[in-house]
């Protein structure tokens, strides 16, 4: 596998073939993938909710705003919510790490910088997830779209789901022969590698 090559083609689809859907076996290979991404001191204060059904992926879909066409289409969006109750995620995540990565770690590096800078702290795990995922499908051949687009407090309401607050979304499936915004016919803006990569 050339990285170089898939990082050249992986783009954010704006429009998706509907008829061409993503299999069971891709979507349960995605579930898996994204359960080993890393987070700091092994943290994972996350939770990542595969939407298939279309009564569900489409009321999403209606609270999007300009993403809503792009995930009808699409046949999977991936929900991506950060744990919202400090002392739970304590409990249940941290309290489970050695000693040493509460005391070294944890206590003085996070938690003394107070509640916001923890919450903080614990969003921007789930941010390296996305780009972990995003990778993880243009490897197996998927298109993808990262979407902070979208109502996360009506996500919060319909996908009801107690302790984890919704931070963005992904949609997977096969890009439209059509969409503009392909490597092919929209070049990839960058600012140059001398610019943002420095060697000392
Ligand atoms: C965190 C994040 C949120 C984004 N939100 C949206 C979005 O809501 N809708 C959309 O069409 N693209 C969204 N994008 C796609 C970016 O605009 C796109 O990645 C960027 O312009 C670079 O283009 P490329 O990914 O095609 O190389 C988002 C990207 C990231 C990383």
């Amino acid at each position: 596998m050339d990285f170089l090559e898939i990082a050249k083609r992986r783009y954010a689809t704006k429009k998706y073939n509907a008829a061409k859907k993503i299999s069971a076996e891709q979507i349960e290979e995605l579930k898996q993938i994204i359960r080993l991404s890393p987070s700091s001191i092994n943290s994972q204060p996350w939770r990542f909710t595969f939407v298939t059904n279309e009564t569900v992926k489409k009321e999403l879909a209606s609270q999007s705003y300009m993403n809503e066409q792009a995930i009808n289409d699409a046949g999977l969006l991936v929900v991506f919510s950060v744990m919202d109750n400090i002392e739970h995620f304590e409990k249940r995540n941290i309290a489970i790490l050695p000693e040493g990565w509460i005391t070294g770690f944890y206590e003085p590096m996070i938690k003394a910088n107070g509640d916001a800078a923890t919450q903080s702290w614990m969003e921007h795990q789930v941010y390296l997830s996305l780009g972990y995922f995003l990778s993880a499908c243009a490897s197996m051949g998927l298109d993808s779209t990262p979407m902070e687009g979208i109502n996360r407090t009506a996500y919060k309401e319909i996908l009801q789901q107690d302790g984890y607050a919704p931070l963005f979304a992904v949609t997977v499936g096969y890009a439209d022969v059509s969409d503009l915004t392909h490597p092919s016919v929209s070049p990839k803006s960058r600012f140059d590698l001398e610019e943002v990569v420095k060697s000392v």
